[in-house]
């Protein structure tokens, strides 16, 4: 830029300064175009983009590290340096005091000239006050806890696996272990009921995870079927029925794309295994057995909550487990659905087990093989018992198939 050109448009800075500009309705009309643009970007990112949402939330769910939105996270930060009964200090005051400045800047800051090289302290300040809030933003983003990954994926399995408990303390006892229904067994009131299995696709296809729901929550009272939620007199809150739910509808329903983790089931064993307790017994139990084997429920006292519990309770509790005795354990006998009678009355004293069906002949063998063994409680204790044919064979005959002929 030459002298002349200089001049020139100073000149014309010069009028176009005195003229001025309105700001009504020149600078509210640029102002307007600008808010509306940035109005349909809004709504072009809601419609098109949208917002990735959280799940539900869950105030039993202890892994959720909450936290508030990024242009907040300084402040988020900032706080933690602060004690707790200051708070006030925290949240209030410093950040009032801030914006009070901002606010009376115009009248504070009277330096006429607007090259940097003379505004320096204005620079400094703001420059230290950009920084502040950039590292306290970085620092809060560094120091948030890692949510576990698998906490999302993982999830439905838990909840199958947490649901399917549920299930077997609350609903085995009439609707048997797969909802597969039949004649109730020793329920008082409904002795002798069939019903319908609930595990079906017409069920499934035809009751959404609402319906479910609010049949579990509300029962069916007329029917027979008690409620369930605490709001209706039963033990269970929202997220435990929601569990079972989940449970019902990802083994159950054909349709539900069952994540890979989540299916659950009772190992089988691998010839010559021991099964422990640990792995497989307890398995068999909460599915099959828990659901009247608790406490308050009629049951002669045996409870099957725990290893303990289950070698030591039940009026009879000498004789339901005889290491290595299948002839002579009641649970075995149970198991074949043999009667036991009473030696002093001779009236039956125990029913066949569980009271409504057989237990499938691969866990009979299973509770078999565990008594034989002696009851093994933990995984290790039962591999310690397999019979090692199996373990030695196995990694040698794949070493053999890996290596290739030289
Ligand atoms: C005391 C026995 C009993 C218990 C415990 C029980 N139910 Fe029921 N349930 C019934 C009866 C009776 C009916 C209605 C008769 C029928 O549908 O055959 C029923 C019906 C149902 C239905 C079918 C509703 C429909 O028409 O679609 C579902 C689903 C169901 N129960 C789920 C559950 C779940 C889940 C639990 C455990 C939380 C549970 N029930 C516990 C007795 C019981
Ligand atoms: C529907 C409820 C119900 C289910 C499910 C059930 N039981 Fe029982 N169980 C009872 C009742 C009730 C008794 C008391 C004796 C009787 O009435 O026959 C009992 C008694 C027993 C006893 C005798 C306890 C003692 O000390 O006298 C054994 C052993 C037993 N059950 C094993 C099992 C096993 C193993 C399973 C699971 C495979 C099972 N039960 C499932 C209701 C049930």
């Amino acid at each position: 830029m030459n002298e002349e050109q200089k001049n020139k448009y100073y000149d014309k800075y010069l009028q176009a300064k005195q003229k001025g500009v309105k700001f009504w309705p020149d600078i509210i009309y640029k102002d307007l175009i600008v808010s509306f643009a940035l109005f349909l970007l809004v709504i072009g990112l809601a419609a098109f983009v949208g917002v990735a949402q959280e799940p539900k939330a869950d105030p039993f769910d202890s892994n959720y590290v909450p936290r508030p939105e990024w242009y907040f996270l300084f402040l988020f930060e900032f706080l933690k340096f602060i004690p707790g009964q200051l708070e006030w200090v925290g949240t209030t005051l410093i950040p009032g005091i801030g914006i009070l400045i901002l606010l009376f800047l115009p009248f504070l800051d009277r330096n006429p000239y607007r090259h940097w090289k003379k505004r320096k302290i204005g620079l400094m300040v703001m420059g230290l006050i950009v920084l502040g809030i950039v590292g306290l933003t970085v620092r809060s983003v560094v120091t948030t806890p890692e949510v576990e990954e698998v906490a999302l994926a993982g999830s439905i399995a838990e909840q199958v696996i947490q649901g399917q408990d549920l299930y077997s303390i609350y609903c085995v006892e009439c609707h048997q272990p797969d909802g597969e229904g039949g004649e109730v067994v020793g329920v008082e009131g409904l002795e002798g009921v069939i019903l319908k299995p609930i595990n079906s696709q017409d069920e499934m296809w035809t009751r959404t995870d609402e319906t479910l729901f609010n049949v579990i929550d509300y029962g069916q009272q007329d029917l027979g079927m008690p409620p369930n939620g605490l709001g209706y007199g039963g033990e269970l809150p929202r997220n435990e029925i929601e569990k079972i739910v989940t449970f019902m509808r990802y083994t159950w329903d054909e349709r539900a794309e069952i994540p890979e983790e989540a299916i659950v089931g009772i190992p089988a064993l691998t010839e010559g295994e021991a099964p422990s307790y640990e792995v497989h017994i307890s398995m068999v139990v909460k599915r099959y057995c828990i659901s009247c084997h608790r406490p308050g429920k009629e049951n002669n006292e045996y409870l099957m909550g725990s290893y303990q519990e289950m070698l030591t309770t039940g009026n009879n509790a000498d004789k339901n487990i005889i290491a290595g005795d299948l002839q002579n354990s009641y649970l075995i006998l149970t198991l074949y659905r043999e009667s036991i009678l009473d030696p002093a009355t001779g009236e039956e004293m125990i029913g066949p087990m569980p009271p409504s069906k057989d237990l499938k002949a691969e866990y009979v063998e299973m509770f078999e093989r565990w008594i034989l063994e002696g009851m093994p409680e933990t995984a290790d204790e039962a591999a310690a018992l397999s019979s090692p044919a199996v373990e030695e064979v196995a990694p040698e005959s794949t070493v053999t198939e890996v290596t290739p002929e030289p």
